[in-house]
């Protein structure tokens, strides 16, 4: 694997890997001292053109841990807000001799783009309304756990309801992709005006009435209303789109069990996700946070770890 993407690249014995090392990543995490030599000497650039808390932070601990030298360089207080172009931002950054960029860009295809013009390793953390593979691999991680758990932590036959603002989600995307590549049934849940034109091709099933899906499921995700990415009405007053598809605390009292909540964050509490759901005993959410470290750390070991000093070939073998 020479960049990571698009969770739809990875197959199932690749997306297998990279979980069991994740498995082995959360071990350190969980040590005193959080510190593997593997990547001393290589150096990893979070290139962030849109805000973001956990995808950004837990890049750079997972690097860290693995001892890269990370640096973070983001839109706002860069050459960026000069003027300067998406190409000469990464040549200048890819200039200094650095082994990844992790790209966040409101561009779909911004990252897929970039592998033209660098030699460094590119890795997707969430481009535009496209993808955002990291995201769906802790997702995936989460879930195993959990199915783990119960006794079997296979995805074949398990079903995983994806709920809310899948128009404007990357969220969305990866893990349609992740999961039915390891063999999930998905079910996308969503107002028809949140439903993204041309999803009927995808391998999903679709239901517009939340209710009618929540005794059906073994994983609820719930979507954040991407409110930012919206220009115009999607639905008619926030109360109403919680009534209609919030995970709200009578619907929190109808899950069965075995049933987990995920919410890849940052959560609109009221609205797509009533507080008592979020901070459930079924909430999945903080693990999916210390998951999300652990899984970067696979992904920039499987990138980086087995890199020979002369692999410099620029945008070869994606
Ligand atoms: C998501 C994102 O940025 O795509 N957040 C995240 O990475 N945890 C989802 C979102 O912003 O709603």
């Amino acid at each position: 694997m020479r960049h990571l993407l698009s969770a739809a690249d990875l197959s199932v014995d690749e997306t297998l890997a990279i979980l069991d090392l994740a498995e082995e990543m959360a071990q350190v995490q969980s040590r005193p001292v959080k510190k593997l030599p593997t990547l001393r000497g290589r150096t990893v650039v979070n290139l962030f053109f849109e805000d973001s808390t956990r995808t950004r932070s837990s890049f750079e601990l997972a690097g860290k841990w693995l001892s890269a030298d990370v640096i973070n360089v983001s839109a706002k207080g860069s050459s960026v807000s000069k003027g300067e172009s998406l190409r000469d931002t990464v040549q200048t950054i890819d200039a200094m001799g650095v082994d990844a960029l992790v790209i966040r860009h409101q561009a779909s295809g911004a990252p897929l783009q970039t592998t033209d013009w660098v030699r460094a390793h590119v890795v997707n953390a969430g481009d535009g309304t496209h993808e955002h593979p990291t995201q769906a691999l802790l997702d995936a991680f989460t879930m195993r756990r959990h199915f783990r758990s119960l006794g079997d932590e296979s995805f074949v036959g398990k079903r995983v309801a994806i709920v809310g603002d899948i128009t404007h989600s990357r969220v969305a995307r990866s893990n349609v992709a992740l999961l039915t590549t390891l063999g999930a049934e998905v079910t996308l849940v969503a107002p028809p005006t949140l439903m993204p034109s041309g999803v009927s091709s995808w391998p999903v099933e679709l239901s517009y009435d939340l209710d009618a899906v929540l005794d059906r499921v073994d994983v609820l995700m719930m979507l954040r209303v991407q409110r930012e990415r919206m220009s115009g009405g999607y639905f008619p007053t926030p109360r109403e789109y919680t009534v209609g598809h919030g995970l709200t605390r009578d619907r929190l009292a109808r899950l069965g069990e075995h049933v987990v909540i995920c919410h890849p964050g940052p959560m609109n509490r009221g609205l797509e996700i009533s507080a008592d759901a979020a901070d459930s005993a079924a909430s999945r959410v903080l693990e999916q946070v210390s998951a999300g470290v652990a899984v970067r750390m696979g992904v920039l070991y499987q990138l980086l770890g087995g890199d020979a000093d002369t692999d410099t070939t620029a945008g070869a073998d994606r």
